[in-house]
């Protein structure tokens, strides 16, 4: 009787996009995702040696892999029949990110190289803890130092993420290591492991979208909200003006409308005394 490939992906994350990757990969290979901590060794360390495939995949953090010392301590208690990496950071996706990586993080000969795999998460710099901010916030400062002409491709592109929140995930990338992992499944196991695999892909694109849209509703609610704030700010203005200085409010407003639409005279219009409520506020009618 043939026997199930089973596909273990440990992962360690600080902000979630490590996750990501991990569960869409997990689901590829309809394999099973598990976050390493320390607190949870007993229970991947036993996991290690029952499953045909070990992934492990974690951030970078200043140049090393999340969790990797800790990884590989286990490793010398528990051997998996096979084992591939992959890494998640901010630097654009290629080769060269890849080999900086892996040296950072692997002896020569230590692992053979077509087992790294190298992937771009997320960056949410307000999202940052007060220790990441500082570390991350000196290099950024170093980049920002620099004439934009020597800046190069990787830290121009993270200098954009600077004060923002950006996700360059993506989920194609993770093709070559689901390549890699199935050319150590026999026919059969591919066979067996492909339709629960596109079910389980699908659901989770499914999945993603709905919270997508969930997200974007949301933003929408929040714009509605501050419009609505707005216009009640201004309504109250309003009403607590005299009849002359709302005119001239109004009259202003009207000349700035006009400006913004490209009516280059109305500029001469506004009243620059006429500034804000604050100067009419203690005017009782
Ligand atoms: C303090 C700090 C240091 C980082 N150092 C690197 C780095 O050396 N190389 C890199 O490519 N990305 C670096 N990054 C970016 C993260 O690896 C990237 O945002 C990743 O997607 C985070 O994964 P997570 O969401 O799973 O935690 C750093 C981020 C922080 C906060």
């Amino acid at each position: 009787m043939m026997e199930d490939f089973r596909t273990l992906v440990l992962y360690r994350t600080s902000h979630g996009s490590t996750k990501r990757y991990a569960e869409w990969i997990a689901d590829a290979l309809n394999g099973e995702a598990m976050e390493a901590t320390k607190k949870t060794s007993p229970e991947w360390m036993a996991k290690i040696q029952t499953y045909d495939f070990v992934i492990f995949g974690a951030n970078i953090n200043a140049r090393g892999m999340n969790g990797l010392p800790e990884f590989k301590s286990a490793l010398t208690r528990v051997k998996p029949k096979n084992i591939a990496y992959f890494c998640v950071g901010s630097y654009p996706a290629g080769d060269q990110p890849k080999m900086e990586h892996y040296n950072d993080n692997f002896k020569p000969g230590e692992l053979d190289e077509d087992a790294f795999f190298y992937f771009r998460g997320r960056l949410d710099f307000i999202g940052l803890g007060f220790l990441e901010k500082r570390i991350l916030g000196a290099y950024m400062k170093k980049i920002e130092k620099m004439y934009p002409e020597d800046r190069n491709e990787a830290e121009a592109s993270v200098l954009e993420a600077y004060y923002d929140d950006v996700d360059w995930s993506d989920k194609r990338t993770i093709i070559p290591l689901v390549k890699y992992v199935r050319g150590f499944m026999t026919q059969e196991q591919k066979d067996a492991i492909e339709p629960i695999a596109k079910a389980r892909m699908a659901a989770t694109a499914q999945r993603e979208e709905e919270e997508e849209a969930a997200w974007e509703a949301e933003m929408q609610r929040r714009e509605e909200l501050h419009k609505k704030n707005v216009a009640d700010d201004e309504a109250y203005k309003l009403k607590h003006m005299k009849k002359k200085q709302r005119e001239a409010y109004l009259a202003k407003k009207a000349a700035e409308k006009a400006a913004e639409e490209g009516d280059d005279e109305a500029l001469l219009n506004i009243d620059e005394t006429i500034d804000d409520y604050s100067d009419f506020e203690d005017d009782k009618e």
